[in-house]
């Protein structure tokens, strides 16, 4: 009898504040790929290691809130882009725990050579991995990684 085909472990990747200017905004620290780029590499990334994945972008702090509550029962893990939420957001904090699921926390720049404020994440205590100073590649390194936790758990 043929076995069940497994479904595709679902990633959702999310995006916060600004990073819809991606391509215009300070293209000296974020560089020049538009955020449609990122999108695109990472389907073709997530494709590669058969994943699929749920790609967004918000500049509410409450709607990335919404979304992350909602992929705890739906999703295989979460790969954030916070934008600046990074680093004053508690209430995505606590949204990544309750959601219990593997995070990789991801930045184009290195916050930690910018300025001091940028430095505190309250992502990364929950996150399983952080990821910056790639460019739009980290997006492609965060999935890599995640797809081994997910295949492994
Ligand atoms: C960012 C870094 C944040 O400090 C900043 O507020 C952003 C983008 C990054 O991808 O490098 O919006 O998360």
């Amino acid at each position: 009898m043929a076995r069940p085909v497994p479904a595709t472990p679902k990633i959702l990747i999310l995006n916060g504040p600004n990073l819809n200017m991606l391509g215009v905004r300070e293209p000296s620290v974020y560089g020049r790929d538009t955020l449609a780029d990122v999108e695109k590499l990472c389907r073709k990334t997530a494709k590669n290691l058969g994943l699929a994945v749920d790609f967004r972008q918000s500049n509410h702090e409450g709607e990335l809130v919404t979304w992350i509550q909602e992929a705890r029962a739906k999703m295989a893990g979460i790969v954030i882009n916070a934008g600046a939420y990074t680093h004053t957001s508690v209430a995505l904090l606590d949204a990544l725990t309750l959601a219990e699921l593997p995070v990789i926390e991801v930045h184009l720049s290195n916050i930690y050579k910018r300025e001091p404020f940028r430095h505190k994440s309250y992502i990364s205590p929950v996150a399983r991995a952080v990821l910056c100073g790639f460019g739009a590649h980290g997006y492609a390194l965060a999935l890599e990684g995640l797809a081994r936790m997910v295949k492994k758990s």
